[in-house]
């Protein structure tokens, strides 16, 4: 598949992500919970290979062939290595294309540079090339987001309904398949179906007993699993290896005076690891119920800014 005399010594790797300029820190926090890398910009790097199969926000992992600061020095590059990738497609990503680039010559001139022909229906070797901030990385994709968090949508007429990729994505940066998860606050069940169709035993807890019902519908009809029950996340019990909280705020699920202590106190109790997403910063009332806060993403939506904490169990 990939020969060359070059000797490489060590295996780097690099990240590309996805979604819209207002959810890059939420990408990136979930490059960095699946990873361990740290995105700069859509891109990443690093001497580790995580399955991204389940990402919301990370479309693939590639081992780095190389890296040139224009794509005159990486054609060169790739040439000295004297490569063949027998039935390769290549996949161009430039966030941002120049007026009157031409990227059918970018592929002509790269794939000119090793040996083999290409496959474009039935690839072997599944190539990317990605340019951004004047940086140019060519590599071999190794594992690559299924985009399977793209679910039947919820019911229209609850508007408090997180985007199905955000909620992947909180799911992504607590939990594995295997593990089990709580989200206190389930409103229509959409992170509990995007868990549950990542292999994450979920349970969704919602003191609306109308929208309880509505949700245990929705994860059913959504073909994903999981589980729905009516209570009150503020004297809920049991314990559980993760947690995605969307805290209720505005109009469609407001807070009564003393929620967020009652329900943040008590999740403390309930599992060593959670998302904690509110509509506000909430640093202080998180060190105030015993969570030590790792990392804040924020996502812009119109007006609604929507914090995401991810924190741990003080212990
Ligand atoms: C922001 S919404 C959650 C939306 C949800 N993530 C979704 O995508 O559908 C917050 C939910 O918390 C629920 N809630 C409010 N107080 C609660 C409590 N004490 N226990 C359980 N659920 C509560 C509200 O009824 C509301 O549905």
């Amino acid at each position: 598949m990939l020969r060359g005399r070059s000797q490489r010594l060590t295996v780097a790797y690099f990240y590309l992500l996805t979604g819209r300029a207002e959810e890059w820190e939420l990408a990136a926090l979930e490059l960095w919970a699946l990873s361990g890398v740290r995105a700069d910009g859509t891109c990443g790097e690093g001497r580790v290979a995580a399955d991204v199969g389940g990402a919301a926000y990370v479309r693939f992992c590639a081992e780095t062939i190389a890296t040139a600061d224009s794509l005159d020095d990486l054609v060169a590059a790739v040439g000295q290595q004297r490569l063949t990738f027998e039935g390769f497609r290549l996949e161009v990503h430039r966030p941002a294309p120049r007026p009157g680039e031409d990227w059918t010559e970018i592929v002509r001139r790269l794939a000119d540079s090793w040996e083999g022909r290409p496959d474009l229906d039935r690839p072997r070797v599944r190539l990317a090339v990605v340019a951004q901030h004047g940086r140019w990385r060519l590599g071999r994709i190794v594992s690559e987001s299924r985009g399977d968090w793209r679910l039947p949508a919820p019911p229209s007429d609850y508007s408090a309904a997180l985007p199905a990729q955000m909620a992947r994505a909180l799911v992504n940066l607590v939990a594995a398949p295997g593990d089990t998860l709580l989200d206190p606050c389930a409103g229509v069940g959409t992170v509990v179906a995007q868990a549950a169709s990542r292999g994450v035993r979920a349970l969704g807890v919602e003191i609306s007993k109308k929208l309880a019902g509505r949700a245990a519908e929705y994860v059913r009809s959504a073909g994903a699993g999981g589980w729905i029950v009516a209570g009150d996340a503020r004297i809920w019990d049991g314990r559980y290896d993760a947690a995605v909280v969307d805290l209720p705020y505005g109009r469609c699920s407001s807070a009564p005076a003393g929620l967020y202590p009652a329900l943040l106190s008590n999740l403390r109790r309930l599992t060593p690891r959670a998302a904690i997403l509110a509509a506000e910063p909430l640093e202080a009332l998180l060190a105030e119920t015993g969570f030590r806060l790792l990392a804040v993403a924020r996502v812009r939506t119109g007006s609604l800014v929507r914090h995401v904490h991810l924190a741990v169990a003080d212990p």
